[in-house]
């Protein structure tokens, strides 16, 4: 795995392919393997780039995670290391809520932005409370300890049902995150602003894709933020939940090829 430094963190990255450049940034509490299937088919006609954040799979903690921000200012320090001046970025759930972030900081750097299975919205109080208390179980009992909870929650229905290794991946995934990183990534999207001003703000091409069974960010959350952001497109993909990546492949993929292909 190739490692670049990163604002004092070793982040963990793959870079395939070549073209235009196009940044896919993982969810909670997952790593860049959630993406494989991605590059996979993209690398072929992009340069698609995967990495690690800091604190999950195999990059470093660094100096800590004291803001969505922190993910923005490393989203920019990667793109840096790589010669990447702009570049279309796609983030997935807590992805998308770096996205935000990188797009209130560093616009003139997005070609074009791809939101899945994200929200615009902060954390309601609630919403808060459950994720200091996770972040309390991950430290004490281990990134593990969230697999019971967080597994029915990241995918469909029909999935869970249906294509059982599915779940065992996602398992893995969530496995090898590193508690402190877990709960340092939950106390910065517990404090993360509401990104609902920004979205008529956004003026490159955007689109938005949504799991019909997305029980985390659901379907009209997509809605508002299509309804908000000017000339932006709106996929749901059927049979998938908050990992429609990995759950429906092919449709994914289909839609995101369909939209770059319109670059
Ligand atoms: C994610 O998939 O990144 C998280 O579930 C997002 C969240 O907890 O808000």
């Amino acid at each position: 795995m190739n490692k670049l430094l990163v604002n004092g963190a070793e982040l963990a990255y793959r870079d395939e392919g070549s073209g235009q450049p196009i940044i896919f940034l993982h969810a909670f509490p997952l790593n860049q393997k959630m993406w494989d299937d991605q590059i996979t088919v993209l690398a072929a006609n992009y340069r698609v780039i995967t990495f690690d954040w800091r604190g999950f799979g195999q990059s470093s903690l660094g100096n800590g995670i004291s803001r969505i921000d922190t993910f923005a200012d490393d989203l920019a320090g990667m793109m840096n290391e790589l010669s990447i001046d702009r570049a279309i970025v796609c983030g997935l759930s807590m992805g998308g809520y770096a996205a935000f972030a990188f797009y209130r900081h560093y616009s003139n750097r997005v070609s074009a932005l791809i939101l899945a299975d994200t929200r615009s919205t902060a954390d309601t109080e609630e919403g808060k409370r459950n994720r200091y208390e996770m972040a309390e179980l991950a430290r004490s009992q281990g990134s593990a300890a969230l697999v019971a909870t967080m597994v029915p929650k990241l995918i469909g229905e029909t999935t869970l049902r249906d294509q059982a290794h599915i779940a065992e991946r996602v398992k893995v995934m969530i496995e090898a995150s590193q508690p402190e990183g877990v709960a340092q990534a939950l106390i910065a999207m517990a404090s993360r602003p509401d990104s609902s001003d920004l979205l008529p703000q956004i003026n490159c091409p955007t689109l938005i894709i949504v799991g019909k069974e997305d029980k985390l960010t659901p379907p009209a959350e997509s809605e508002k933020m299509y309804e908000a952001i000017t000339g932006s497109s709106l996929e749901i993909i059927q049979e998938a939940g908050h990992l429609p990546n990995i759950e429906q492949t092919e449709s994914f993929n289909r839609a995101v090829s369909e939209f770059l292909s319109k670059l």
